[in-house]
């Protein structure tokens, strides 16, 4: 048998080093090299190279038939829509989240709900009564079994092959990768090395299968994918599974797809008996005052294709300390201080003396730029305490010298504010020119600049 040997792999990356490093030379971090003793026991799984051991032959394009890549519907909007129309036979999909966040409910809700298909759902985490238990709080009484759905609970790939063998499954779920480990090295589960290797041994077995294969990932304190960078590489698709516990908004955002858009996203409501859809957000994500508040402005911003309505609240204040606090929820720190910056100087607003706090209602994190007008008129409102009309909304993003920048698919936005109510919508003068405006009815308020937005607002 041979000597074990010690290998050190970045916990970041995944490089790998006989020795011991300071610093990483592939990704430059620091202290990041772990210590994982390694033996290759050759197994006959592993000698074998392939899973069916099928030789492989060139073919021509056009010879390659794609009746094979018909998308498996999950019967979940959302989520299909965040695949791009389903799950590709022979994908490998990685499923992130903090714990807690409900990628399990999401998978084993799907799996239920998936009808004429035969599903294996492997557990490491949870036993095959939990797994019950949970089935069962899910849509309760009223849930009707369409798919054939197997659960085991199984740490060993080895033996989770076997099962598959046995079962000939369409579909194969791991409940997490990071609780799971092969024969064919030896070191502990969740390890790095482990890690790589079953998500390779999955990724062949996907492959040569065409069974897909979804993977639950752990995710670290600093938000990324535990485990090396190496495996979202090996991957097809990362979702991300994200919201604040405290609020039951869940969002499935795609980081990776190699069949669609990463630009979609699922929103879901955790609820007492698992997850919903969410087909309209703009609903819900606006809270229901009557009393015009000052501090609010409404976003018309979009996620994907989807336009998706918010709320920007803000509270600008005298700062009882020498230095002046600034918050950001939601909504990236620098750019609210690049606002900040801005009002101060084409508005003339002392806010450099002022404590900024700003949130994003409901929980959300957005990042479309279009926002920007938006939280610049939610904090010249509370800047001046003077409310905004909760039926005004906004949609421009900001330039450094106070100029409102057009944004992208401006009639989507304008259609949807004109849905859901809106009397009036600020946009961009940029924006405006190729609009054909006669085809709505809400008002459209053209500015080209922030002091005119702002003495519309407030004058
Ligand atoms: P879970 O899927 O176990 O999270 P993960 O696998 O990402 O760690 O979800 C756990 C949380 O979801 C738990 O705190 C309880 C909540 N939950 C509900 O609110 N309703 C439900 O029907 C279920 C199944 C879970
Ligand atoms: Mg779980």
């Amino acid at each position: 048998m041979a000597k074990p040997k010690s290998y050190f792999f970045c916990s970041e990356c995944g490089y790998q080093s006989s020795s011991w490093l300071g610093k990483c030379p592939e990704c430059g971090k620091w202290n990041t090299m772990q210590e994982e003793v390694v033996q290759a026991v050759k197994t006959a799984a592993a000698s074998r190279g392939t899973v069916a051991g099928a030789a492989s032959r060139p073919k021509l394009i056009h010879e390659v038939t794609t009746s094979e890549t018909q998308r498996i519907a999950t019967h979940c909007a959302e989520f299909d829509r965040v695949l791009g129309g389903g799950i590709v036979p022979g994908s490998l999909l990685l499923l992130g989240g903090e714990p807690g966040i409900g990628k399990s409910t999401l998978l084993l809700q799907t799996a239920l709900s998936i009808p004429g298909r035969r599903i294996l759902y492997v557990s490491g985490e949870e036993s095959e009564e939990q797994i019950k238990m949970r089935a069962d709080r899910l849509c309760g009484e009223g849930r009707k079994d369409v798919g054939e759905l197997y659960v085991v609970s199984e740490t060993v790939t080895q033996r989770i092959f076997e099962h598959v063998e046995a079962l000939k499954p369409d579909m194969l779920i791991v409940d997490s990768i990071q609780t799971i480990c092969t024969e064919s090295i030896d070191s502990s589960a969740g390890s790095i090395s482990q890690i790589r290797e079953c998500t390779t041994e999955f990724q062949r077995f996907a492959k040569e299968r065409a069974v897909p294969v979804l993977l639950v990932g752990h995710i670290t304190k600093d938000g990324t994918l535990a485990g090396p960078k190496v495996m979202e590489h090996i991957v097809d698709c990362v979702l991300q599974f994200e919201g604040d516990r405290n609020y039951g908004y869940r969002l499935l955002r795609s980081l990776k797809n190699r069949f669609g858009s990463t630009a979609e996203i699922g929103i879901f409501e955790m609820q007492g008996d698992g997850l919903k859809e969410v087909a309209n957000p703009s609903e819900f994500l606006l809270s229901q005052r009557d009393e015009n508040l000052s501090g609010c402005a409404i976003a018309a911003t979009l996620e994907g294709a989807r336009p998706m309505f918010i709320e920007v609240q803000s509270l600008v204040s005298s700062a009882v300390y020498g230095t002046p606090q600034r918050n950001a929820n939601g909504f990236d720190f620098r750019r609210l201080s690049m606002l900040l910056a801005v009002l101060e100087k084409r508005c003339g607003f002392k806010l450099g003396a002022k404590d900024v706090f700003l949130n994003i209602a409901g929980g959300i994190r957005v990042s479309d730029p279009a926002i920007d007008l938006a939280v610049a008129g939610s904090i010249l409102s509370s800047n001046v305490d003077i409310p905004i009309s909760p039926r005004f909304c906004f949609a421009a993003e900001m330039g450094l010298s106070g100029e409102v920048r057009p944004v992208s698919r401006v009639e989507h936005r304008i259609a949807e504010a004109d849905r859901l109510g809106f009397e009036k919508i600020f946009i961009s003068k940029y924006n405006a020119r190729s609009l054909n405006k006669k085809r709505f009815g809400i008002e459209i308020v053209e500015v080209s600049v922030i002091e005119e937005a702002f003495r519309s607002l407030f004058a």
